[in-house]
């Protein structure tokens, strides 16, 4: 049988609540479909950090390295700063696990109100291909001068061929599983070496496809275009710092990135992949128990897919349909007033 240790990281903030909520979920999918999961909990986060000095143990990769896939909630403290706390945890994760797809797609749903007039007469269905490991993110750089009236930092993106083809690649055989349409982020007119270098990788890839159509857009202008014609979209390819923003946007299109699901996929499989929510911690609402848990939700059902438990996947994304349908069972951030206990009991009672 398929393995299935699932290694659980909640982090800080609305990661806990919306981990616990993925928790039960897990659960009670377990107890109907016998899944054999085997779940184990790690305390890895800012909390860890201000006690221990760490966001996780020295052999904490190691540890992750055993598991069939990691699920994680959100990182993140106002009272440690951000660099620290994602390049202590979630950024060493994808890196050392190549995990160098970050998939996410985006959907309407019915009763989640998008901020557009017409939105109900243009239902969205894209998926976002982020590239994962390299790109805008890196540690090569400095600061300058400190304090300085010509203090300066550099901050170096670094693209490499392998890395270019690969996520081309996997966004190019996606699209052809889909409605073949490719559009490539770029932005070749303001960045000199590394997005012409992109934009020829791309189209080398693409001409492998012939089936898929490819369009390339300059990263303003496809901001725009999400925005104005969001449902003309199938898969986007971008850069790891493109890919981020386009994403939240995408979903806020949406309605609320509190749905918003991410897988972050090694495809050899030679390595754990991490699903998580695109959304943070929310330090304004954490505490509360007000966060939606869908986002969460939906990347378990991305997860379940990956350890190819199919069944449980399909029925907890029409569970997560159908909660999002009612009122009653709608979280603040897409117009309820219901709290993530509430909406996870809904689930929950729903996969009975
Ligand atoms: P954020 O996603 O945490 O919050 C942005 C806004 O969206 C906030 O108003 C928040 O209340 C709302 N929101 C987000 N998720 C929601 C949910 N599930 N339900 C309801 N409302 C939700 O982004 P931010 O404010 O830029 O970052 C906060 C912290 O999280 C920072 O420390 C940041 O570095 C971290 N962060 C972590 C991850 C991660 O762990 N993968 C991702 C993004 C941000
Ligand atoms: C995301 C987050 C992270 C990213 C941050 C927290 C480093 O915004 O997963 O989208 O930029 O990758
Ligand atoms: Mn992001």
């Amino acid at each position: 049988a398929a393995g299935r240790r699932i290694a659980l990281i909640p982090g800080d903030g609305i990661g806990i609540e919306v981990a616990d909520s993925a928790r039960q979920v897990l659960g009670r999918l377990d107890e109907r479909f016998g899944l054999g999961l085997d779940i184990d909990e790690y305390d890895w986060s800012c909390e860890r950090y201000l006690a221990e000095g760490a966001m996780m143990p020295d052999d904490g990769l190691a540890t992750l390295q055993e598991y069939d896939a990691v699920l994680l909630g959100a990182v993140g403290r106002p009272d440690v700063p951000d660099h620290v706390s994602l390049w202590g945890l979630l950024i060493p994760i994808r890196r050392a696990f190549q995990q160098f797809v970050n998939l996410r797609p985006v959907l309407s749903f019915e009763g989640v109100k998008s901020p557009l007039a017409d939105a109900e007469q243009r239902p969205i269905d894209l998926v976002i291909v982020r590239e994962n490991n390299e790109g805008e993110y890196s540690q090569i750089g400095g600061r300058f001068n400190r304090g300085l009236a010509d203090e300066t930092a550099v901050q170096e993106a670094v693209f490499t061929r392998r890395g270019i083809t690969r996520i081309a690649d996997y966004a190019l055989e996606l699209s052809a599983e889909r409605r073949r349409r490719l559009t490539s982020a770029t932005k070749s007119n303001g960045l000199v070496h590394s997005m012409p270098f992109w934009d020829e990788v791309v189209r080398e890839r693409a001409d492998q496809h012939p089936e898929v159509d490819l369009t390339e857009e300059h990263v303003d202008a496809l901001a725009a275009k999400l925005v104005l014609k969001p449902e003309s979209f199938d898969v986007i390819v971008a850069s790891n710092l493109f890919g981020d923003i386009l994403s939240d946007l995408a979903a806020g299109v949406t309605g609320s990135i509190g749905i918003a699901p991410s897988g972050n996929l090694d495809p050899t499989r030679q390595h754990p992949s991490m699903f998580e929510p695109v959304h943070g911690s929310a330090p304004d609402i954490a505490g509360k128990g007000i966060a939606n848990p869908v986002g969460m939700l939906w990347s378990t059902v991305l997860m379940l897919e990956h350890l190819q438990a199919d069944e449980a996947a399909a029925l907890l994304m029409s569970a997560i349909k159908d909660t999002l349908r009612r009122p009653e069972t709608r979280t603040a951030d897409v117009g309820g007033t219901a709290s993530t206990e509430q909406v996870t009991t809904a689930v929950l009672d729903r996969l009975a």
